[in-house]
């Protein structure tokens, strides 16, 4: 009985067509065919194209990593060697050091002899046949070589076969400044040195550009090609939901399709959750989706932006960028940005460049009146919630009884931009004093 359950279980969610949360491959990609174009192009072209290092820049939700596992597969369909890290916690070179590893035994693993690469087969070869990858290493990498030595002679392997090595780097924003200069250091020597085919496709907040793409000592990623992930249009999200709900043999009325194309906002993360929220409130695939339901799944879809995607954004950005919109929602959301900038004076450093980052994060928007609102990755409510955790509104509490003892909150970071630094301050939030990069 458990077994046929956990069967029938199985079989439901098999036919689910939705994929909400982070990162989940989702059955249908929207919109992104002409950034996969271009940036396919960009590979096959090779390191003279601007391309062959990318940088995309798109606020939480917007299916950054997901674009970057689309050229993984793209780029393993061809034969390249992949290695994929993310850049959330230090230790970035030990971590493509040991992608190198894992690509050098899985392609043990692969079985069978490997195809000649001919002149007739595309410059990037055809199919999977890394197995060179792992003869190579045993006679030719050395265990105490470091990074730059490794990738130059994986890039030497790699072009002698015609096929190229694409490092997808995720999170770039929360890079260790310093790590991230070694990196930018070696991905710099290699790409003038020998035009070695090692492609970098990074992904990352899009305040990349106030912070990282101003550093000189990063220019290996300044120079890089900076790409932003386009937004989900209505139009998009109508096809979407129509494709994909007749696709797993649902139904779904014209009506409920208007109601959640228009409500489905940018990000495809949210479009995801209003569609399978949809789907359930229908009882899919055997319920129609009416208006009703689509109704009904817009303020599931709401909720569990609220849960999910608004609170990682409160945690992302620093304390001065909190106060601001914590200034905001005190206004009931939308208000002159200039009386906003005038409720935080005193209680945030250089206002305008937090506001700046703000913007680019899509967390506020302001129009050509200079009237400021919340944008589309933060909301009134959230921000409220969010501002009842700041020191100065816990009187009584352990942060405000530290400010007192001249210490703070240890349980949160303060988080702020320091622009010299490239850094965010690690101190705890309500520290005295100036912001610090290390403790
Ligand atoms: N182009 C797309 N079409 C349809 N669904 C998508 C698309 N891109 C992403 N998604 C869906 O949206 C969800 C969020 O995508 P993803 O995790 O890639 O966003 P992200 O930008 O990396 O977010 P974060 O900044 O928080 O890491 C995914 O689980 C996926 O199902
Ligand atoms: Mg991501």
């Amino acid at each position: 009985m458990a077994n046929l359950l956990d069967d029938r279980f199985v079989e439901r969610e098999a036919e689910r067509p939705f994929a909400p949360g982070f990162g989940i491959p989702p059955r249908l990609l929207v919109g992104r065919d002409p950034l996969v174009a271009s940036l396919s192009a960009g590979l096959d072209i090779g390191p003279t194209d601007d391309r062959f290092s990318t940088v995309i820049l798109g606020s939480r939700g917007s299916g950054k990593t997901v674009l970057l596992g689309r050229m993984k597969e793209i780029t393993a369909a061809s034969g390249w060697v992949n290695l994929d890290v993310d850049a959330t916690t230090r230790g970035l070179h030990d971590r493509i050091v040991a992608e190198i590893e894992r690509a050098c035994d899985d392609s043990e693993a692969l079985p069978g002899p490997v195809p000649a690469v001919t002149e007739r087969t595309s410059r990037r070869g055809v199919g999977p046949r890394l197995a060179w990858l792992a003869s190579e290493r045993k006679q030719i990498f050395e265990p105490n070589w470091n990074l730059r030595r490794r990738l130059t002679t994986l890039g030497r392997l790699a072009s002698e076969r015609s096929v190229g090595v694409l490092i997808t780097l995720d999170e770039l924003h929360a890079a260790d400044i310093e790590e991230l200069r070694r990196f930018a250091a070696d991905m710099q020597h290699i790409s003038q040195r020998g035009q070695l085919p090692i492609a970098v496709i990074a992904a990352g907040l899009p305040d990349l550009r106030l912070t990282f793409f101003v550093d000189r000592k990063l220019s290996f990623f300044v120079r890089s090609s900076h790409a932003d992930l386009p937004h989900i249009t209505a139009a998009q999200a109508y096809r979407f939901f129509r494709d994909s709900i007749s696709d797993a043999g649902g139904h779904v009325t014209e009506e409920a399709l208007s109601i959640m194309a228009d409500s489905a906002g940018p990000y495809p993360m949210r479009m995801q959750a209003l569609g399978n929220a949809a789907w359930d409130c229908a009882g899919s695939p055997n319920g129609t989706i009416d208006a009703a339901a689509a109704t009904e799944a817009v303020r599931h879809a709401d909720a569990y932006i609220a849960a999910r995607l608004y609170p990682q954004v409160w945690h992302d950005v620093g304390m001065s960028e909190r106060r601001l919109m914590a200034a905001l929602a005190a206004r009931d959301g939308a208000a002159a940005l200039t009386d906003v900038l005038a409720d935080v004076r005193g209680t945030v450093n250089n206002p305008a460049a937090a506001w700046e980052r703000l913007l680019v994060n899509e967390c506020v928007t302001e129009d050509s009146y200079g009237i400021a609102e919340f944008g589309p990755s933060m909301s009134p409510e959230a921000a409220r919630s969010g501002a009842r955790s700041l020191p100065e509104a816990n009187p009584g509490t352990a942060a405000t009884a530290a400010a007192a003892r001249g210490s703070a909150d240890p349980t949160r970071r303060c988080n702020d931009y320091m622009p010299r630094a490239k850094r965010r301050c690690v101190l705890p939030a309500g520290h005295n004093g100036g912001c610090r990069s290390r403790r």
